[in-house]
C-alpha cells in the first residue's frame, strides 16, 4: 500500500520518514523508469575539449559541435574556462541551502512559476497530476542587479557565490553560442543578436534519496524550454538522456558541464540541431544536487528559423517566427510533457 498524501511542501521534509512513497507519486506501470533496461553512457554522449576553441583548431571543435548538435543534442565540455573553484563553491553552498532548516527554505516557498526567485517541488506544483521527487530553489540571474536583492541571504556566502558563478556560465555561453551559430553557417553573433536582451535562469536541483525509486521521477522525461542548457551536477548519477529509443544515463565526469540543445535552439536552426527528451531518476542511497543554467531570449524577444537556412527548393521553414512570450506562457501553463511544447509553432503547411 502506498503512503497517502502527506502535509509538507518539499520531499526533503517527509523523505526520512516513509519507507512507501505517498500514492501521489506513483507513475502508472506503463510511465516507470524501468531503471534494469538503462544504458550506461560509455562513450555514447560526446566529450569536447574547449581548450583550443580561440586557438587555429577552432573549426575542428566547431565542426565537433555541429556533430554533437545535430546527432545528439547533447554533449559534454571540459576546459570550458569556469574555474572548479566557482564549481566547487556554488556545489558547496547549494547544498548547504537545501540541508537548513524547513523554516528557513519554506521561507521562498511560491507555487506560481512566473516569480522570478522561488523554492518549490515537482515541476509546475499547480499542474502537476503525479508528483516528482524534487525539490528545487529556481531564480534569475541576468541581469544579476536586477534580482540579487530577491535570492535567499541564508548561507550567507549564497549570493556572492551565485553570482560568481552565474556570470562565469554566462561567458560561456556567450562563447558556445557564437560557435554554434559559425557550426550552422550562420555569424557568429547571429544566436546572440536575436535573443533580445537575453535571459539567464538558474535551479538548485534538490533530489533527496527515495525508498522507491522505480515508481517515480526526479523528473520526467522533457525537453528544456531554452536556448542551450548548460547542467553541473554532482557525483551522483540519475541524469538519462533518449538516444535510439533508449534511455542513456549520463554518468558525471568531474569539472564537466553537460550541455543540451533547447527548443528554440531547434526552432532557430530549423530543426537541424534537436532539443532531445531526457529525465531525472532518484535512488535509494544517496540525495543528488544539479545545477542547470537555463538561457533564454529575453520575453520581448521574436524567435524563428534564421533565414539563411530555408530556401524555395529543399528547405522550407518548419516553423513559424513567434513572439517568444508566446512559447513561454505555453510552457508554464502545463505539466512537464514528453509532448513537445513547439507542436504549436510548425510552420502551416498549406
Ligand atoms: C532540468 C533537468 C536534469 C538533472 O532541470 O531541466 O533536466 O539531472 N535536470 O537534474
Ligand atoms: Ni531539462
Amino acid at each position: 500500500m502506498a503512503t497517502s498524501a502527506t502535509s509538507k511542501l518539499l520531499v526533503s521534509d517527509f523523505d526520512s520518514s516513509v519507507s512507501h512513497i505517498p500514492s501521489n507519486y506513483v507513475r502508472p506501470i506503463l510511465d516507470r523508469p524501468n531503471l534494469s533496461e538503462v544504458e550506461s553512457s560509455g562513450d555514447s554522449i560526446p566529450l569536447i575539449d574547449l581548450w583550443e576553441l580561440h586557438g587555429p583548431n577552432r573549426i575542428d571543435i566547431v565542426q565537433q559541435l555541429a556533430i554533437a548538435c545535430s546527432t545528439y543534442g547533447f554533449f559534454q565540455i571540459k576546459n570550458h574556462g569556469v574555474p572548479d573553484t566557482t564549481i566547487d563553491k556554488i556545489l558547496t553552498v547549494s547544498r548547504e541551502f537545501f540541508h537548513q532548516p524547513e523554516s528557513e527554505r519554506v521561507k521562498h516557498y511560491s507555487a506560481d512559476p512566473t516569480k522570478t526567485t522561488r523554492v518549490s517541488t515537482s515541476f509546475n506544483i499547480g499542474a502537476d497530476k503525479i508528483l516528482n521527487w524534487r525539490d528545487f530553489l529556481r531564480l534569475h540571474c541576468f541581469p544579476i542587479e536586477d534580482f540579487i536583492e530577491e535570492w535567499p541571504t541564508s548561507p550567507s556566502s549564497f549570493r556572492e557565490a551565485t553570482a560568481e558563478y552565474a556570470t562565469g556560465v554566462r561567458a560561456l555561453v556567450l562563447r558556445l553560442l557564437e560557435a554554434i551559430s559559425e557550426s550552422l553557417g550562420l555569424e557568429s553573433d547571429h544566436i546572440s543578436n536575436i535573443l533580445g536582451k537575453h535571459a539567464q535562469h538558474m535551479a538548485f536541483n534538490y533530489y533527496p534519496p527515495c525508498p522507491e525509486p522505480e515508481l517515480t521521477y526526479g523528473l520526467p522525461g522533457h525537453k528544456d524550454p531554452t536556448v542551450i542548457t548548460v547542467l553541473l551536477q554532482d557525483q551522483v548519477s540519475g541524469l538519462q538522456v533518449f538516444k535510439d529509443d533508449k534511455w542513456v544515463a549520463v554518468n558525471p565526469i568531474p569539472n564537466t558541464f553537460i550541455v543540451n540543445v533547447g527548443d528554440q535552439m531547434q526552432v532557430i536552426s530549423n530543426d537541424k540541431y534537436k532539443s532531445v527528451l531526457h529525465r531525472a531518476v532518484v535512488n535509494t542511497e544517496n540525495e543528488r544536487l544539479s545545477i542547470p543554467t537555463f538561457y533564454f531570449p529575453s520575453t520581448d524577444a521574436v524567435i524563428g528559423p534564421a533565414h539563411e537556412l530555408i530556401n524555395e527548393q529543399d528547405s522550407l521553414a518548419v516553423y513559424r517566427t513567434f513572439p517568444f512570450v508566446e512559447y513561454w506562457d505555453k510552457f508554464w501553463n502545463r505539466s512537464l510533457a514528453t509532448a513537445s511544447c513547439l507542436d504549436a509553432f510548425k510552420a502551416s503547411t498549406t
